[in-house]
């Protein structure tokens, strides 16, 4: 992260949130990543969702820099260790027990995922599991997107090439164009962030 001042943000907010549970994904490389391409968009005063929070480390990155956020997970635990830390940091943000959107009702000016991403056979654990090639709810999410995000807005997907991301965007979501706002190479697999906006006169 090269702002000085979002590095102070981050680095309080790593101490608020401080060593997670167990069951709750720690914050990794995907996870900076997104810090890095959340870091270009200006978020404050806009809607975020942040889908699949894990810690929670994303939503308060956006809700310290004066978004209204709202956080989900299928993982109580994971809402309960972002509300612990957001409460430690003075922020307010609202979490949602739910599994991608089901339970969300309204639109977002900005929508992010790091989704679980690893390709497995059958999903052990849904923090990182991601199906037989790795996109399954990714490609479940971009299917509901367009109901939630406003017709300006953007969503960041975190996507990496063990999975086949091209296959994301083949098939039944023509509105949406995508770019690549951030990547990385790490020692076997490069994670990118895709920047994920309605195309032309096709919102919704
Ligand atoms: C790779 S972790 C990312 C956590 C956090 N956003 C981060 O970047 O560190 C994926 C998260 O998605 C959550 N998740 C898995 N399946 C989900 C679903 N169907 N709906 C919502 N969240 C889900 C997991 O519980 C986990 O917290």
């Amino acid at each position: 992260m090269q702002n000085a001042e979002n590095e102070e943000i981050l680095r309080k907010i790593l101490r608020a949130i401080g060593d997670v549970p167990r069951n709750v994904y720690s914050p990794s490389d995907d996870t900076f990543l997104m810090l890095d391409a959340l870091a270009k968009v200006p978020v404050e005063g806009k809607k975020v969702l942040d889908v699949g929070t894990g810690s929670g480390i994303l939503s308060l990155f956006c809700a310290a820099r004066g978004a209204h956020v709202t956080a989900t997970d299928v993982n109580e635990l994971c809402l309960q260790t972002a509300q612990k830390a957001a409460r430690a940091l003075g922020l307010s943000i609202r979490v949602i027990l739910s599994d991608l959107f089901s339970n969300v009702q309204d639109q977002f000016d900005v929508i992010i995922f790091n989704p679980p991403y690893l390709p497995s056979s059958t999903i052990e654990d849904r923090a990182v599991d991601g199906g037989p090639d790795g996109t399954a709810l990714s490609k479940r999410f971009l299917r509901s997107l367009a109901d939630h995000l406003e017709r300006y807005g953007t969503a960041l997907l975190l996507v990496t090439s063990l999975s086949d991301a091209a296959s994301l965007f083949s098939a039944g979501i023509p509105q949406f164009q995508y770019e690549v706002m951030a990547k990385r190479s790490l020692f076997f697999e490069e994670l990118k962030v895709l920047s994920v906006r309605f195309r032309d006169n096709l919102a919704r």
